[in-house]
């Protein structure tokens, strides 16, 4: 393995310009995302290489070379011109893990189009949310989610063309809802792609927070240049390495990471588009020689409760990468990975506003299990006072993550949100809503978010969302939605719920209402524990203290309850 030298060296020596070097890109240039992970790979001469190993659960394979993902992404492309859709339109993907995902997203791109991700497990009422705000235009889709779709329809007026990736004919399409098979189109070789420029916005990523609605976190092509280089570094991808990310593009790490940033870097990529299943995802390594994995701590805790049975039965040794985002990565799994792999996990951590790792480990760095790492050279960050937002200049003292604004990747607004956007931003620096403290060596120890939001599975999920969809049962009067400790999970979503008159708590009622939200709005923000209670913990100016109840699931202390109402 090759290093890329001593952290301190690379952190000295590095600026942008050396992605942008390695980009050919000069300021002032178009830069298209789209173009840079295909026209420019075949430009270098890879026309021919694998771009994409793509199977599903039943063992279904696809393979295309990055020839192929070039013209199919322009034949998307063209498709959507067609439409009569314009750059700086809103084109949602909402699809499972499939081909006409990944270039879907690029083809959009490649036309101007705004991509909007969403996750496939979403009910009606969180697409509702998330395509009304951005006013989508136009939405692709499979037949399996399309009566999602169909449910929203009169309340998305701007939603013009609802795209269907697999009809099959076995079911009437409706007026609006087109066929559209990517493999069967007549291939578009060239096609004009949208001279974007740096500032020109590209993704827009939905995620949660404490209060209000879910917001947009817009991004734009001069992203590439963070995606680029820290895939490089910190991924480490080489030109013979074969990837997976484990990471679904509904999410910012499934797009920065399994879309731009290993395709930006010429890599293969395999995609299974499949529920987990510890020994289907050794063969899936075994079976394509996998050199640089991905992943995420849930995975690796529930990969650690299968044992190492499964693993003796694959032979594994392609690996020679792993790496880890999205939750606290603990360092029992650094260290168990180590000993059952021969590798550790090495953790990073970013955010969809951050657009790339921003914090991260990497070969050549030394490991210290259950830390984050350091920042990733060009990138500043510390931890800040929780009050003054002052940097903190002592080791081990927890504060706020802070980075000083201006990376590449960073989010440039929010959607429709500015004033949100402005209020991440204090003394200089974007305050990244979660606690840490930094060690003597600049080591990054993560200690837990900073607000209510809760991290299921490394998914964000927002209370507000949980308990407006629950106040729309009819059995329910109010409620509160806190998380709670999950041994695989780290967190699932418990309610308190006090009910209507006439209701009373009951198993029957409790599943009832775990349903509810299920089909409202996603498994993941289900509540698994319903508790019933008689009133909520309230500030005697009305605002339902989740904190108390909070601190209770945790076992933590409760803190400050002067302002608390029934004390
Ligand atoms: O709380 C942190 C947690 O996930 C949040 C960001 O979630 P999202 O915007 O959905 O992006 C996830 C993938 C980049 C953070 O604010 N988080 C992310 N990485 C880590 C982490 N928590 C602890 N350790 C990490 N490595």
């Amino acid at each position: 393995m090759t290093h890329i030298g001593s952290y301190e060296d690379r952190r000295k020596n590095f600026t942008w310009a050396i992605s942008e070097r390695e980009l050919e890109y000069k300021d002032e240039n178009v830069i298209n995302i789209g173009e840079y992970c295909s026209d420019r790979i075949c430009r270098m001469g890879k026309k021919d290489k694998l771009a994409l190993i793509w199977e599903n659960h039943t063992g279904e394979e696809r393979r295309y070379t990055f020839d192929d993902m070039r013209v199919l992404t322009n034949t998307i492309a063209a498709y959507l011109q067609k439409l009569g859709l314009k750059p700086g339109d809103r084109i949602c993907l909402f699809m499972d893990k499939v081909p006409e995902l990944y270039f879907g997203f690029l083809g959009i791109l490649k036309m101007g189009g705004i991509a909007q991700p969403l996750f496939s497990a979403f009910g009606s009422e969180s697409l509702v949310t998330r395509l009304a705000d951005a006013q989508t235009a136009a939405i692709f889709t499979q037949r399996k989610h399309l009566a999602k779709v169909r449910n929203i329809l009169a309340e998305m007026p701007s939603l013009k063309h609802v795209i269907v990736v697999d009809d099959d004919g076995s079911r009437p399409l409706r007026e609006g809802e087109l066929a559209f098979h990517m493999d069967k189109e007549e291939r578009v070789e060239h096609f004009d792609i949208y001279p974007s420029k740096a500032e020109t916005p590209s993704v827009l990523h939905y995620t949660s927070g404490t209060t209000g609605k879910p917001k947009g976190a817009q991004h734009v092509h001069y992203s590439l240049i963070s995606q680029y280089i820290t895939a490089k570094y910190v991924l480490d991808l080489k030109d013979n390495d074969i990837y997976w990310c484990t990471a679904d593009p509904g999410w910012v790490t499934g797009t920065s990471y399994g879309i731009i940033g290993a395709w930006a870097n010429g890599a293969t990529q395999c995609v299974l588009d499949s529920g987990f299943e510890a020994s289907a995802w050794y063969r899936f390594i075994e079976k394509h020689k996998i050199t640089v994995w991905y992943s995420a701590p849930t995975a690796i805790r529930s990969l650690m409760k299968e044992g190492e049975e499964p693993i003796k039965k694959c032979n594994l040794s392609s690996l020679r990468h792993l790496a880890s985002v999205g939750e606290p990565l603990n360092a029992e799994a650094v260290i168990w990975s180590e000993k059952v792999f021969g590798l550790p996990f090495l953790d990073t951590y970013w955010q969809t506003e951050t657009g790339s790792m921003v914090i991260s480990n990497y070969p050549g760095m030394k490991i210290k299990p259950g830390s984050m790492g350091k920042p990733f050279p060009g990138i500043t960050a510390t931890v800040v006072d929780l009050k003054t937002f002052e940097p903190i200049t002592k080791a081990g003292i927890v504060g706020l993550i802070a980075i000083k604004p201006g990376w590449p990747s960073m989010f440039r607004t929010y959607w429709n949100n500015v004033e949100t956007y402005r209020s991440k931003f204090k003394n200089g620096w974007y305050i990244s809503g979660d606690r840490a403290s930094i060690d003597e060596e600049g080591y990054f120890w993560f200690v837990g978010r900073d607000d209510d939001v809760i991290n299921t599975a490394g998914h964000l999920v927002g209370p507000f969302e949980i308990e407006s969809a629950l106040l729309e049962h009819p059995a329910v009067a109010e409620s509160a939605v806190v998380g709670k400790p999950d041994p695989v999970n780290m967190e699932v979503v418990k309610a308190f719920i006090a009910l209507k008159p006439g209701y009373e708590a009951s198993k029957d009622l409790d599943l009832d209402i775990m349903n509810f939200v299920r089909k409202k709005l996603s498994a993941l923000a289900m509540p698994q524990e319903i508790e019933f209670v008689r009133s909520l913990p309230k500030t005697r100016s009305g605002k339902i203290m989740r904190r108390v109840l909070r601190a209770k699931e945790w076992g933590e202390e409760i803190g400050d309850t002067s302002t608390l109402e029934n004390d």
